[in-house]
């Protein structure tokens, strides 16, 4: 058990400030530090270090085959680490960077070890939107090679004490920046000469990208009902990255009064065998699940379901809730990271009403 240094910092902070100072210290020393960025906490380490990097994924008990994204605050970072940039990745910076885009692209030879691509020849690079981020990356003159703060197979961390209750004592310190501003984390997108491949939707959404790519490049991204069975194209998209203590049953219907009813009948009946049941709510209000233990309402503005739903999904956890039925949202703009993450966490277990 180690000692987690702790720091609040505010979205004034520079990298002079002393707490980032002292993280940064933690970072050049080979240490792993946690930090918020604008999707969700990373957990941190000097990318070109290879045991601190190792250090992130024994903290995490994350498999070694599953790559790390590369964090850094300048371009003159990125040419460090990846080959002459296509035109296209060029055009998708400059629109997004700093934000929650992740770009893959061929790695240059050497440029970090192994470990952070998990032997690819690619490497995933990405320039966070949080101050504490930037500075804690300028502050360290290092690029930082960070996944989700969070323990394997747990929801990824909005809050600092989300990566308290899972990394405390197995990290360095964590830098609290407050709540995640997006909740979900950033998109990750392979550029290969003319295409564009969405390899996990996230912060940036497909609307955003069509807008500004050029017609001539061709955008790729999986339809909407992927099953198990099919291999995606991301490495760590084949594990469960999340999968509730409860069973989670995701109840879909284009009639709402169907679906309710549907929900309140499983209710009824776990409420008979003393079965603990939780509803997460997109369409609905509270009142209509009165029967279950316990009912989240994320509402129908996308952006605060897409803040909330880890948090929730955590909160259905800390109550022990057996059974969660959770409605759906619209797939559309960030709607549609929304219901990829809610169906990955319940191993593709749909009702379709
Ligand atoms: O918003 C985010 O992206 C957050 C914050 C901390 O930046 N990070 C994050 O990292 O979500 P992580 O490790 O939880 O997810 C990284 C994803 C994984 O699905 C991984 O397989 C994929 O990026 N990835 C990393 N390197 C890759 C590569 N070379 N080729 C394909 N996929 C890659
Ligand atoms: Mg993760």
């Amino acid at each position: 058990m180690e000692v987690t240094r702790y720091w609040k910092v505010d979205s004034s902070i520079t990298p002079d400030h002393p707490s980032i100072q002292e993280a940064s210290q933690l970072i050049q020393t080979g240490e792993i530090v946690a930090f918020p960025t604008e999707t969700v906490y990373g957990l941190g380490a000097d990318a070109r270090n290879e045991d601190a990097v190792r250090a992130i994924f024994k903290a995490k008990g994350r498999p070694s085959d599953n790559p790390l994204i590369v964090h850094i605050a300048s371009l003159q970072q990125l040419n460090q680490l990846v080959q002459p940039l296509p035109e296209v990745a060029v055009t998708l910076i400059e629109h997004f960077w700093p934000g929650p885009l992740t770009i893959v692209l061929p790695m240059l030879e050497g440029a970090v070890p192994s470990v952070v691509s998990a032997g690819l020849s690619t490497l995933a690079v990405r320039m966070p939107a949080h101050p504490a981020a930037l500075s804690l990356i300028e502050a360290s003159d290092a690029p930082i090679a960070a996944p989700s703060a969070n323990l394997s197979g747990r929801p990824s961390p909005t809050k600092a004490s989300h990566v308290m209750e899972d990394l405390q004592g197995k990290i360095s310190g964590i830098i609290d920046g407050g709540e995640a501003n997006l909740g979900l984390e950033s998109t990750v997108i392979m550029v290969q000469g003319n295409s564009v491949e969405i390899l996990r939707p996230g912060g940036v959404t497909l609307e955003q990208l069509v807008e500004v790519l050029p017609t001539n490049v061709q955008l790729l991204y999986e339809q909407k009902h992927v099953t198990k069975e099919q291999s995606p194209r991301s490495p760590g998209m084949k594990y469960t990255h999340y999968a509730p203590k409860g069973d989670l049953v995701i109840v879909e219907g284009n009639d709402l009064s169907k679906v309710q009813s549907w929900i309140q009948k499983q209710l009824i009946q776990g409420h008979k065998q003393e079965i603990k049941t939780g509803v997460l709510t997109f369409q609905s209000q509270t009142c209509c699940y009165e029967q279950a233990d316990h009912v989240i309402d994320l509402g129908n503005d996308l952006r605060y379901a897409a803040a909330r739903l880890y948090d929730a999904l955590r909160e259905f956890d800390a109550l022990n809730i057996d059974f969660i039925y959770a409605e759906t949202c619209q797939e559309k703009g960030i709607g549609y990271a929304v219901m990829n993450r809610l169906r990955k966490a319940s191993g593709y277990c749909t009702v379709q009403l």
